[in-house]
């Protein structure tokens, strides 16, 4: 019991790091006073109890958990999906995070951001979003493609392809405008930066 709890401080302590850093609206502002009215820290601390429980096994409150934090939230995230340390959702009303989607650390998503699936496939089928990762507002991203570390996506993209580690994309449909930091005339997209 008190190595949970002190797991619990210790992951509330990173959120609260990672709103000061990524947010200019958090700087100056008390821990307790983003522990108490930041959406995105509110949803992610309700993911982390869902997706606990439901890694467990435990039947319908993982659901429950994740539908109450949604109505107040208005983020969705399904209790199974993986998130990693240093996940920073700012604003958060719209986003919805699928069953299968992998996130890994530090990334960060605006308002209106969809890791969603392409139609009705079962199995893999959400985005895998690796570390250092920025979405913009409104950005969906569809299918089991994987975004390469240190990637932004641009508001508004749709992106069905896998992004390349350190690129840039934006506009629907989504498309490279810089490739590992530098500026590119590329319209198509590398082979999937996770190998699979
Ligand atoms: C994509 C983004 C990260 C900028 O990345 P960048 O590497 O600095 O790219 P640049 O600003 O140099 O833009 C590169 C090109 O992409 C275009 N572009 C940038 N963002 C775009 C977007 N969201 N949609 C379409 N085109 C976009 C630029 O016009 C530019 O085109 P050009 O080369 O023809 O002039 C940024 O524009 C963005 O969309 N950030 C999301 C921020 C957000 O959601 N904020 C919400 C706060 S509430």
């Amino acid at each position: 019991m008190p190595g949970l709890v002190a797991r619990t401080v210790a992951e509330i302590r990173r959120d609260v790091a990672a709103a000061h850093s990524r947010d200019p609206a958090a700087r100056g502002v008390a821990a307790a006073e983003i522990v108490a009215t930041w959406p995105g820290v509110h949803a992610l601390l309700a993911h982390r109890v869902a997706h606990a429980l439901y890694t467990a096994g435990v039947p319908f409150l993982p659901r429950a958990i994740a539908a109450v934090s949604r109505a107040v939230t208005g983020i969705e995230i399904h209790p199974a999906a993986t998130i990693g340390n240093g996940f920073f959702i700012d604003h958060g009303m719209g986003v919805v995070i699928g069953e299968t989607a992998e996130i890994s650390d530090n990334v960060t998503l605006y308002q209106g951001v969809t890791l969603g699936g392409t139609g009705f496939a079962t199995g893999k089928r959400h985005p895998t979003v690796q570390d250092n990762v920025t979405i913009g507002s409104g950005a969906k991203l569809l299918g089991p493609i994987t975004v390469g570390h240190g990637s932004k996506v641009g508001a508004n993209s749709v992106v069905i392809h896998d992004v390349l580690p350190h690129s840039t994309v934006v506009g629907n449909p989504g498309h490279p405008v810089r490739v590992e930091g530098g500026s590119s005339q590329a319209t198509s997209f590398g082979p999937n930066p996770a190998g699979g």
